[in-house]
């Protein structure tokens, strides 16, 4: 029934709302092989790169803009000490990783190393501060350390570890889960120590804080509710954390790779309650903060599923399918969609961990189908959000029911229109027409993601299996576009 529908989508005018191009952002934890293989390799690696950074995987980020990275943690940020990770490295104290996988973190991969990292990704740190076991002053010392500009103990130490200038680090993050890894913690208790922390965490000539308070697990609304109370315009934004299991069951999650479309279409309809999310954590954010100052921060969100047969199960390492692909454009749509209030987001996790853009093999690299997706949806960075309505087709199993279509859009700084579209069913195709309500364009180009199989996936022996191609299912009739939607696809079109 699906294939006959017929679309109509409605796209108003732009106005001002921009997508900020921060919810493109990734982050990189101390976890299993995220740092360690995946950015950082050992001294003498005949793996090309500099200063010991991977050059295969800064290409690859480079290519899809990256905006943004998150570092030290997750989980790790708060049992992390940064002057463990500054000066010789050969006297850098060791400690025990135990959050994942009860491994020794030599800590070679610290504050300078994470900088130039992002200084060659040329995209803005995102740092965590301990708020769950570390003190004040450890967290006010560490803004001395990135952000003053003079004469300073910290700044002195800094010119002492070979970096004269500060680097203005500004986004910044106050704890994280403080719920749970990050201390257990009410939210009223947290409200307080997080204006503690935020106060002492001082704005520095050239470099005024970001300040992210550590916010909600999924659908924990009163955590919103409390943090907006107490906290307020104190912070620039607060954070949500969702991830989508396949299984809804924490302990057996699912497999990466061998699921059935039952399965598939639980997880897309868990992927689908993110939009349930933002709507209800921004109407109480509405509530308090009418004017939308206060960010929300999606600051992790990915499919989780079991790891990998054969590896260590503290690693969190996972492959990437065609699924994959159709979870982060059906997010990054919603994202889009909410970019009045969603103004920064970060998938967990870049390299190895979890819904990875990219997987490593000593000196082997491959791009999984979530770093295709990133690559079709750059173009909304920074460019005006476009209003969209329609009607979706629906897509059913057993006797539930999801909306098999999603879409967003945007126009960028020329003028160009792009449109993303993600069909979730995988079976159907849906045909979509509409007027573009007076919009002027003239051409109509596109990429589209999809494969055979909705577990395909791309391996170290068969790296370009799930690829974008050109997308030749849009054409103009009159006045209207045309779209032929292949099932189980992500598709992006330029107009112009
Ligand atoms: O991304 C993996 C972990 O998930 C993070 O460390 C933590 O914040 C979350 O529970």
């Amino acid at each position: 029934v699906n294939a006959q529908s017929e679309v109509n989508l409605n796209i108003k005018q732009a106005g001002e709302q921009i997508i900020s191009k921060h919810i493109y952002g990734h982050f990189s934890e101390h976890l299993g092989r995220c740092i360690y293989d995946g950015f950082w390799v050992d001294e003498n690696s005949p793996i090309p790169n500099k200063g010991r950074i991977r050059l295969d995987v800064v290409d690859a980020l480079k290519k899809i803009n990256i905006p943004n990275l998150r570092w030290p943690g997750g989980c790790f940020a708060d049992e992390y000490h940064w002057r463990d990770g500054i000066g010789p490295r050969n006297q850098r104290p060791k400690m025990v990783n135990t959050n994942w996988g009860g491994v020794t973190e030599d800590n070679s991969f610290g504050t300078h190393e994470f900088l130039e990292l992002c200084d060659m990704l040329n995209c803005e740190p995102y740092i965590a501060g301990n708020v769950g076991s570390g003190t004040v002053e450890e967290m006010a010392k560490w803004v001395e350390y990135l952000n003053f500009d003079g004469v300073s103990p910290m700044a002195t130490i800094r010119a002492q570890n070979g970096r004269e200038k500060p680097w203005k680090v500004t986004f910044w993050g106050v704890g994280n889960e403080s719920w749970g890894c990050g201390g257990h913690m009410t939210p009223a208790y947290y409200s307080d120590l997080y204006k503690r922390y935020a106060t002492y965490a001082r704005d520095y000539a050239g470099a005024p804080l970001k300040r992210i308070a550590s916010g909600a697990n999924a659908d924990d609304y009163n955590w919103t509710e409390t943090s907006m109370k107490a906290i307020g315009s104190r912070m620039w934004g607060l954070t949500l954390h969702y991830y989508t299991i396949p299984t809804n069951n924490w302990k057996a999650k699912g497999s990466a790779t061998n699921f059935d479309e039952e399965q598939y279409f639980n997880t897309m309809k868990n992927c689908l309650k993110m939009e349930e999310l933002v709507t209800k954590h921004s109407a109480i954010m509405d509530k308090y903060d009418p004017n939308k100052k206060v960010a929300l921060v999606v600051d992790e969100w990915g499919i989780w599923t079991d790891v990998e047969p054969g590896t260590n199960p503290g690693f969190l390492y996972q492959q990437n399918s065609l699924r994959d692909a159709l979870i982060a454009g059906t997010t990054l749509n919603i994202f889009n969609n909410h970019s009045d209030r969603v103004k920064m987001a970060n998938l967990a996790q870049t390299v190895n961990v979890l819904q990875a853009l990219i997987l490593t093999e000593k000196d082997k690299m491959l791009l999984t189908p979530t770093y295709h997706i990133f690559d079709l949806f750059k173009v909304h960075q920074d460019a005006k959000y476009l209003p969209i309505t329609f009607n979706s087709p629906e897509y059913g199993f057993g006797n539930a029911k999801i909306p098999a279509l999603n879409v967003s859009a945007s126009q960028d700084s020329t003028g160009a229109v792009h449109i993303s579209l993600v069909n979730l069913d995988p079976k159907n195709k849906i045909s979509i027409s509409t007027d573009l309500n007076g919009l002027k364009w003239k051409t109509v180009t596109g990429q589209v993601l999809t494969s055979v199989k909705i577990t395909d996936i791309n391996t170290f022996s068969n790296p370009d299996k799930v690829h974008n191609a050109k997308f030749t299912g849009a054409k103009k009739s009159g006045n209207l576009l045309k779209i032929d939607m292949p099932s189980q696809s992500v598709v992006v079109l330029e107009l112009k």
